[in-house]
C-alpha cells in the first residue's frame, strides 16, 4: 500500500498505526465507540456517517443499529484505516457498510444526505473544528443527529507518563503547549456547537478502565494509535531511558498482578442542526 499522506501529518500517523490500532488487546476504542453509537441512539433503517472511522470501533456498532435496511458509511484520511476497515466489514458480511477516503475537515457528501453523523475521538484532530462542524450540519436530514466524543479527563498517572516521555525530546522539539480546546469543557462546547448551527440536546460523560499486562503492553498501546507522535519523537539513543521514566510514573496505576489499570473519561456530545431543533 502507498502512503502518499504529508509527512508529519495525522493522516500519516495514523497510517502506520492502521495495522494495529485498536489490536493490542486494549479495552479502549471499542467500548468507546459502542457508547457513542448506543448515546446517537441510531435507529434500524438510519443512513449515518461516521467520519474519522478507524478500524472501525464506531462504525461496526453503529451498523449493528441501522441492520440491513439501513447504511453506515466510514471515511478516513489515512488509506491503511480504510482498506483494513473495509476487509472486515466484507469478511463479517456487512452488505450496509461502505469505508471511503474522505477528509473529516470537509466531507464531500450532498447535504441532508444522513440521519446521523458520528465523530469518535477525531473533531480535536482536525484543523478547523468549528468549520468541520458546520459541515456536518448541513449533512443532517431535520431531526439529525451529530454524536461527537471529546476527552474530558485522562487518568493522572497517564499524563505523568506523557510528560516523563517529552522530557526526553530534543531541546528544539518540546511538545508544543495544547492548543486553545474548543471541546474543553460543558460550556465551551455549547458554544463550539452552537457557533456551528447545532443545538446541543445533551453532553454526557463516560469513564472507562483500561488494563494493561505490564509497562511493555502500554508502549506496544501507545505506538498503535496518536501515542505515537510522541514516542516517535524520542530519539532512539534515548528511547530505553524515556520509557523507564514512564514506566516509573505509571507507578500509581498499577494492579496488584503487576499489570496496570488507567481510567479515561469521555465526554458524548449530541446534537441536532439548530433550525430543525426549533422547528
Ligand atoms: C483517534 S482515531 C479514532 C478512530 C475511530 N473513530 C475510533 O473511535 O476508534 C482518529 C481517526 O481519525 C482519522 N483522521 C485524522 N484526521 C482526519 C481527517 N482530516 N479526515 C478523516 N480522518 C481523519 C485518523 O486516520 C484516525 O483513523
Amino acid at each position: 500500500m502507498t502512503n502518499s499522506a504529508p509527512p508529519g501529518s495525522a493522516a500519516e500517523l495514523f497510517e502506520r498505526a492502521a495495522p494495529t490500532y485498536d489490536r493490542t488487546g486494549v479495552s479502549f476504542f471499542g467500548p468507546l465507540g459502542a457508547e457513542l453509537v448506543r448515546r446517537a441512539d441510531i435507529r434500524p433503517g438510519d443512513r449515518v456517517l461516521d467520519v474519522g472511522c478507524g478500524r472501525g470501533a464506531v462504525l461496526f456498532p453503529a451498523a449493528e443499529a441501522t441492520g440491513p435496511t439501513g447504511h453506515v458509511t466510514g471515511t478516513d484520511l489515512a488509506p491503511a484505516m480504510v482498506t483494513l476497515t473495509a476487509e472486515d466489514a466484507a469478511r463479517a458480511g456487512l452488505t450496509q457498510v461502505d469505508v471511503l477516503v474522505d477528509d473529516a475537515q470537509r466531507p464531500d457528501f450532498p447535504p441532508r444526505s444522513f440521519d446521523a453523523v458520528l465523530a469518535g475521538l477525531v473533531v480535536f484532530l482536525l484543523p478547523d473544528p468549528q468549520q468541520a462542524l458546520r459541515s456536518y450540519a448541513r449533512l443532517l436530514r431535520p431531526a439529525g443527529r451529530l454524536a461527537v466524543s471529546t476527552f474530558a479527563a485522562q487518568d493522572p498517572a497517564f499524563d505523568a507518563a506523557m510528560a516523563a516521555l517529552a522530557a526526553h525530546l530534543p531541546a528544539d522539539q518540546a511538545r508544543p503547549a495544547p492548543p486553545d480546546d474548543p471541546f474543553a469543557d460543558e460550556t465551551r462546547i455549547g458554544a463550539t456547537m452552537a457557533a456551528a448551527g447545532l443545538t446541543v440536546t445533551e453532553i454526557g460523560k463516560h469513564r472507562i478502565e483500561s488494563r494493561f499486562r505490564d509497562v511493555g503492553h502500554w508502549t506496544e498501546w501507545m505506538w498503535s494509535h496518536a501515542g505515537r507522535a510522541l514516542l516517535g519523537r524520542v530519539p532512539a539513543e534515548r528511547l530505553d531511558a524515556a520509557t523507564a521514566d514512564a514506566a516509573r510514573a505509571l507507578d500509581g496505576a498499577r494492579t496488584p498482578d503487576g499489570g496496570l489499570c488507567l481510567r479515561t473519561t469521555i465526554r458524548i456530545t449530541v446534537a441536532m442542526p439548530a433550525t430543525s431543533h426549533q422547528g
